[in-house]
């Protein structure tokens, strides 16, 4: 599902080339069943930003209703060309639309916006302009800083959310977002030399977070702006996108493999909670604390497994089937214990270590075995 309409930046045939247009902007839009919006975002688009700046607006469609029919309607009064790229299999939702989008963006500089008007396109132009004039790779639109609000952010509930994920994000990635105070923005201008498309794992709604951390365009700027109500309808987000935003939050956090282990090992220690509980429960009833101690511990081991193969070897459980990935995992957890005795005493016995250094050693070393070997034996074809 394809359409133009005739405008400013020249034959629409030509969007193939892939020649950029200097001065121009590429809006993207996403949108998730947003027909009773797309008209007046196009009618407002066209009041307030052709006047400034030549734009062409690619709406990246993922609706079950009939928001594509509706743009295409309104597409014809405009003056400048709308595409809307409809698609069939939604990877990536909201992050993966905007993808999709920015590939098939032909101006120099891409405005990434919200397609419910709660960013007002009023601001595309000077999102541009601030970008040129600071030569930089990337500018957000922030309700963050001064002159900016988050009027339209309806209920203390979000407001406390947002800021929590705001605070969260930000810790974990100092040095990324620095000078970003909103990287949860979904309203934003950058360069398309900027983006390094090929090496995006877009997933949910943070699409500016996955193009700071990724991409690392040069240069950051920000723009203040007041977050609007929505025009109409509600806000697509679930509680399912609290939890894709926290698998991409850990995804990103752990590219290199070096972090992965960290992620690992910290999940590794929150299984002391089920394990404990488990030991209670069993000894309580009557067992003896040996098999209890055993079949707790298998307790915090699906724990374990549980939380590390979701936040962090999600996209890697195709290679085997469900129960061999619990019992390698489990044969590898249970691995570590047995070993880690027979390896103290080969360190004290052999290399004259103190049990207390040796079994630090013995703790590192078996679990730095186990990570590999989990990465290696369970989440590797
Ligand atoms: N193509 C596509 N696919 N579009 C989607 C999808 C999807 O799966 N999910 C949502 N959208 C579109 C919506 O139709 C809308 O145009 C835009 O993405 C934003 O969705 P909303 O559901 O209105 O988001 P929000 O208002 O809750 O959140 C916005 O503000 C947050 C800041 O508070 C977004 O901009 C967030 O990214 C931002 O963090
Ligand atoms: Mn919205």
């Amino acid at each position: 599902h394809e359409s133009t309409a005739p405008g400013k930046l020249g034959d629409p045939a030509a969007r193939g080339a892939e020649v950029p247009e200097p001065g121009a902007v590429t809006i993207v839009v996403p949108t998730f069943n947003e027909s009773a919006n797309v008209r007046e975002l196009l009618h407002r688009i066209t009041e307030t930003v052709p006047g400034r700046l030549p734009c062409e607006v690619v709406f990246v469609d993922d609706s079950t209703d009939d928001t594509p029919e509706v743009i295409d309607k309104a597409a014809q009064d405009c003056p400048f060309p709308v595409t809307v790229l409809h698609r069939d299999e939604p990877v990536g939702g909201l992050g993966g639309a905007v993808v999709e989008g920015i590939k098939a963006a032909t101006s120099d500089w891409i405005v990434v916006m919200d397609g419910d008007l709660q960013h007002p396109p009023s601001l595309v132009p000077d999102l541009v302009a601030t970008g040129e004039r600071s030569a930089a790779g990337l500018v957000v639109a922030s309700r963050y800083i001064k002159g900016g609000s988050r009027a339209g952010l309806a209920g203390s509930y979000r407001v406390a959310v947002s800021r929590g994920a705001t605070w969260l994000t930000k810790s974990l990635f100092p040095r990324r977002l620095h000078g970003i105070s909103d990287p949860m923005s979904g309203f934003f201008a950058i360069r398309r030399s900027a983006v390094t498309a090929e090496i995006l794992q877009p997933l949910g709604y943070k699409i500016l977070l996955e193009l700071a951390v990724r991409s690392r365009p040069r240069r950051v700027t920000e723009v203040p702006f007041v977050f609007q109500d929505r025009y109409a309808g509600e806000s697509k987000s679930t509680a399912q996108e609290g939890l894709r935003f926290l698998r991409h939050l850990v995804g990103l956090r752990t590219a290199s493999p070096l972090a992965r282990m960290m992620v690992f090992g910290l999940i590794g220690v929150t299984g002391f909670l089920p394990n404990l509980a488990g030991l209670y429960a069993l000894t309580s009833a009557g067992m003896h604390y040996v098999p209890a101690e055993i079949l707790a511990n298998q307790l915090g081991v699906l724990w374990n497994f549980f939380l590390i193969e979701h936040l962090c070897f999600r996209e890697r459980r195709q290679y085997r089937k469900g129960w061999d990935r619990v019992g390698r995992f489990a044969l590898l957890a249970n691995a570590d214990l047995v070993l880690r005795i027979p390896l103290i005493a080969l360190f004290v016995g052999e290399f004259g270590m103190g049990a207390l250094p040796a079994t630090a050693l013995a703790l590192v070393t078996t679990f730095v075995l186990r990570f590999v070997g989990t990465e290696a034996l369970v989440y590797l074809p």
